[in-house]
This record gives structure tokens, sequence and C-alpha cells, in this order.
């Protein structure tokens, strides 16, 4: 019997579910779901059915139940039915697929819904237009690799909170609108009604609030926090994300690792990944000595070494003149380069350009043990060879150098290093490398501004023993704070924080904001601190990039439901929106002409 009216047919089973019954043999099953495909073949009609679970095909017999065959005529992809049967095993089986062994025979068919508007296949082979995939992201999503990306996600998140609740910490939420917390990225700022002209910021993270947590005697605090930051987009950033934020009151940095490794752990074990626990630390300067970066990818070699003691004093004016202004000349090993062609070459020096060298000195060491290098003549054939050693370069391969300021070396080196193992397919796909990165500096010099900003942020203690430096010698002052770093992505930060006033008030001042700005934007803070602060610290992970690595996205917006394009809109809602006159003369507001 065929309807098109609400039907009885109520679920009995999950259409990825129904080939575990194959084995008891012939049973009666309801299934729901959307018609993924269609295939008439004149006698039969083959339906495969898709739910959460996955997919059936349904196979309508006229002969058998010719009411039903007959409104399998009538559905099209997308439609949502309901399917009355009985599981039978498949004369055509389907090993590689879950319920490939099995068909449901129809006795009858409820039509639910017909899918009208559907604007591209729901398959993850067509990759159709992505902005047509944003603003119709509820059929988007019904593509097995989303499904399976935010399935994934909850699983993560499950497991995560598990671990939480079993160190005995506190799930508590703290406000979206509220004051701007400086973590670097500029604020969205939401107008008040009440209060005209006065603005409410959304948080960059709750780093405020949950320091209040720790003088409040919360003494562990997490949170899944919605963080907001009006930032450059790019794959692995949005301007809305999710932190899983934590603090800890009496915390050292181990302490705060010792939570945050098993609970990565933990998410790893749901993807099947078990990694060693305690992780490897590195400090920055480690890190940027020998990759270039501060976020370390350690799954693969070519590593930064020194070239100058190679070098030096040979008669090559660039990398003299390098070093004669206290700069550096460093290089990486490319396995195999010795026979790279010279595009490729071309290609790497236009990468270390890109990256901010001024040029890249490559030297090819051919299997033969020939030599060749545009720096051949002024460096001789020794210092080419000895300069090819120094960076590990052995026979078949070609050393890259660069020379300069240090940083200059370093952030060339670190994004040729990268770009070259990519290229040559260099990091395992199946290796979870983490570590710590720690013993960061407090603050940095910002050229631009001319004044010291802070490299994590403003609440961050410097190390204790480094604070007598901080007024005369402000760029030796090291922080107590650390990253987390997965295959050389950033997917955590965090620090033990300032937690007596009279620090917190220096720091201010070395960050050249004064005592009435600090009143104005942080007296809560300060008071607060004031008022029995204990010593605590935290870190907060970014959950979006730890699903997105884990479910093997390139981009977050895989494991974001509905997420912004790289222009921070919203292609399904059409927000950002224009509002009407009404609206912002409730809030005080006049937009002006645009030009
Ligand atoms: P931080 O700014 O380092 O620290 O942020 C913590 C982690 O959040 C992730 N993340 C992002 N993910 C997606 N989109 C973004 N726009 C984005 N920005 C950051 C990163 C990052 O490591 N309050 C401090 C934490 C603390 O000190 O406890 C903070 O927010 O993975």
């Amino acid at each position: 019997m065929a309807s098109e009216a609400p039907s009885l047919l109520r679920r009995t089973i999950g259409c990825g579910l129904v080939g575990e019954f194959d084995a008891a043999g012939r049973r009666e099953v309801v299934i729901t779901g959307w018609v993924h495909r269609r295939r008439d073949l004149g006698n039969l009609i083959f339906l495969e059915v898709r739910d959460g679970s996955g997919r059936v095909q349904v196979v309508l017999d006229p002969s058998s139940a010719p009411d039903a065959h007959e409104s399998a005529q009538h559905v099209h992809a997308e439609d949502v039915i309901g399917v009355r049967g009985t599981v039978v095993p498949r004369e055509a089986v389907n090993p590689s697929h879950p319920t490939g062994r099995v068909e449901i025979r129809a006795a009858e068919i409820a039509i639910h819904n017909r899918a009208r508007a559907v604007p591209f296949p729901v398959d993850d082979e067509s990759e159709s237009n992505e902005e047509a995939r944003l603003a119709h992201r509820y059929v988007d999503l019904r593509r097995p690799r989303l499904q399976r990306a935010l399935r994934t996600r909850h699983a993560l998140a499950r497991a995560a909170r598990r671990v939480l609740d079993d160190l005995g910490f506190l799930e508590i939420e703290t406000p979206i609108l509220t004051r701007s917390t400086p973590e670097g990225a500029r604020d969205y700022l939401v107008p008040s009604r009440v209060h005209p002209g006065r603005f409410y910021a959304l948080p960059q993270s709750p780093q405020l609030f949950k320091q209040l947590l720790m003088v409040a005697g919360f003494d562990r605090y997490y949170q899944f926090a919605r963080c907001f930051r009006d930032e450059d987009l790019r794959a692995d950033r949005q301007p809305e994300f999710t932190q899983i934020d934590l603090e800890m009151a009496f915390a050292t940095p181990s302490e705060v690792y010792g939570v945050a490794e098993p609970l990565v752990a933990a998410m790893l074990r749901e993807v099947g990944v078990e990694i060693e626990t305690p992780l490897p630390r590195m400090s920055y300067a480690e890190a940027m000595d020998r990759f270039g970066t501060d976020r370390p990818d350690t799954r693969f070699g070519l590593e930064i070494r020194d070239a100058a003691p190679a070098v030096a004093g040979r008669g090559f004016a660039v990398f003299d003149a390098a070093l004669a202004e206290g700069g550096v000349v460093r290089g990486i090993a490319v396995p195999g380069g010795g026979s790279a062609s010279r595009k490729m070459l071309d290609a790497w020096s236009a990468w270390a350009r890109e990256a901010g060298a001024n040029g890249l000195v490559w030297i090819r060491t051919e299997e033969g043990g020939a030599v060749s290098s545009p720096a051949l003549k002024a460096l001789g054939e020794d210092g080419a060879r000895a300069a090819a050693a120094a960076v590990g370069a052995e026979r078949g391969d070609a050393a890259l150098l660069v020379a300069g300021p240090v940083e200059v070396a370093a952030r060339a080196l670190g994004a040729l290093r990268l770009r070259i193992a990519a290229e040559m397919g260099l990091a395992p796909k199946d290796r979870w490398d983490l570590l710590w990165v720690e013993r960061f500096p407090l603050l940095q010099w910002d050229a631009a501004e001319e004044r010291w900003v802070a490299c994590h942020h403003p609440f961050t203690a410097p190390r204790w023993e480094d604070l007598d430096r901080l007024e005369g010698e402000p760029s030796s002052v090291l922080a107590q704070a650390y990253d987390l770093v997965l295959n050389g992505a950033e997917i955590g930060g965090g620090s033990i924080r300032i937690h007596r006033r009279d620090v917190q008030e220096r720091v201010f001042r070395a960050l050249g904001i004064g005592a009435e700005e600090a009143e104005a934007k942080f007296g809560f803070l300060l008071r607060a601190l004031d008022a029995g602060a204990p010593p605590h610290g935290g870190i907060a992970l970014g959950f979006d990039r730890i699903c997105a690595m884990l479910v093997g996205a390139d981009s977050i917006r895989d494991v974001i439901a509905f997420p912004k394009t790289t222009s921070a809109s919203c292609l399904l809602t059409g927000s950002p929106a224009p509002v009407d006159g009404r609206q912002l003369a409730d809030l005080g507001l006049r937009l002006e002409e645009a030009d």
C-alpha cells in the first residue's frame, strides 16, 4: 500500500544497521530516510535509502508489491520515505559496503515529503561549487564525509568531557556579552540599547572570567567555550570557534600538561590512535633554531643547521656581509635534491623570497660527487662542499642556504622546509607528533606600533626569576607560557597567570598601559587579584582544529556545522545583514553614507 498521507510506519532500525540482521534469516523491518539513489530496471526498482546510520538497498518487485512498486516509480533523490519490508540476502553481494550482503524486499512505501529543491547531488564524489554548498548547508551536511566529521566531533567532545569530569573539573559557563579581553584580534561589538553609545564585546576567550573563577575558589574549571575573533581568516581559523578552555588553581605548567595530555590522548583514542605520554618538550629558542617556527612539524627531518663556520671568510660577499651585520647563514639539506631540476631550484628560491628571504643559495651534490652552485666560484669548491656538509647534505642531496638577520633566515627556511616536505610527501600521514613548546619570551617588540606587546596575552606570568629584568631588559624575560603542537599546528596555548596585583601592574606598564587605562579596562581584574587570588594557570585547546586534524579535513569548516566563509559571511542565512532604521535608532546608531 502506498500513501502520501502521514503514515504509521515507525522506524525499527537504522538503514546502516540492517546488514547486522542477515544471519538471522528473513525478518521484517521498517526503515525511514532519504532516497539516495533510484535505479529503475523496468521490472524491478532499486532504491538506496539513507539515514544517519548509513545506507541500505531496497528492492521493489511489481509481482509481490504492486502498490509499493507503483509509488517507487515516482520518488526522486532526497525524497523522504519510509519502507516496510523483509530483509533477505542479496544476490549481487557488495562486500565493500556495510549493508552490501542484504537488501530489503519492500511490502509498503510511505512518502513523507518530496524534495523539490535539491541544488546538488548528495555524495562525496561530485565536488560542486563551494558557495552553493554553504548556502544549502543542510543538504551538504547529508554527505557521508560531513556526517562522519560531525559525528566524530561529538565523540571527541564526549571523550574530552569524560576525562575532565573524572579529573574533578567543573563545567561553568561564562558570559558572551562582556568586555573586550585582549587576545590579539579585533573584537566583535554589540551595541547596547539600554546604554546608548556603549558596547558589549563578544569574548575572544573566557580568559579573565576563568581567572576570576579561580579567585572565587572553583579550583578546576572547564568549558567548551565559543570564542569570537575578528581577524583574517584561513583554513584553520573561523571568526567564531570553540575552545576546550580550562584553568587550575595552584598549578604548575607540568600539572597543566598532566591534564591536557590525557585529554588529547583520549580524543586521539577515539580515532584509533595511541600516543605515549608525557609528551616531549622543546624550548621556543630551540624550535626557532631547528625548525624556524614556534610550531615545529617534527614528523620529518629537513632541520635547519648553521653554515656560518663553514662559509665565513671565504670571500662570498653575500654571506660575509650578513655575518658582519650580526646575521646568520643557515640552511637545510634536501634528500635527493642533488638531481633537482633548474625549475625546481627556481621554485625553491621563489618560495624562500616569498617567505621574506633576500635570496636562496643552493648547492647540489650529485650522486657522482660533482658539486654545482651559483656560488661555486665565490665560495670555492671546498667552501661549497663544507657548506653542504655543515647543513647535513650528503652525496645526492641539495643544500639550501639563506643569509640574513636570524628571524628572516628562520622564517624563510621554516617555510621552505614545510613546502618542500609537502611537495615531496615527507610527512607520514599516520604519524601524530605532539610536543610542548615552552620558555617563550614574555614580550616582543612591535616595530609598527613602536611598543612592547605580549607574546601570549597580558595576563601571562613572567618566570619569577626573570621579573627583576622586566623594566631594564624586557626582551630577556621569559614567560611561563606553553603551546601544544600537533604535526606542525598549534592546537592549544596557555600559561601560568599573574596572580599578584603589583606584578600585573608592572606588566601593564611594560606594555605601555598606564595606570588610568589599566583601571578603566581591567580594574575588576586588579581588584580581584587583591582579594586573595591563588596562583593559577591553564590552557585552551582549539577544539575545531583538533577535530579537523583527527578527521583528516583540510579546513576547520568541515567540522563546524554552520561555518562562515573566509570573508566571515554566512551564506546560508545571509549574515551579516543590514538592519532597518528603527533598530538602529533604538540603539542610538546612525550609519554614515558609504563613499
Ligand atoms: P589562544 O589565543 O592561543 O589562547 O587560543 C587557544 C587555541 O585556540 C585555537 N584558535 C582558533 N581556532 C580556530 N579559529 C580561530 N580564529 C582561532 N584562534 C585560536 C588555537 C589556539 O591554540 N585565553 C588563551 C588560552 C589560555 O591562556 O588559557 C587563548 O585564547 O588552536
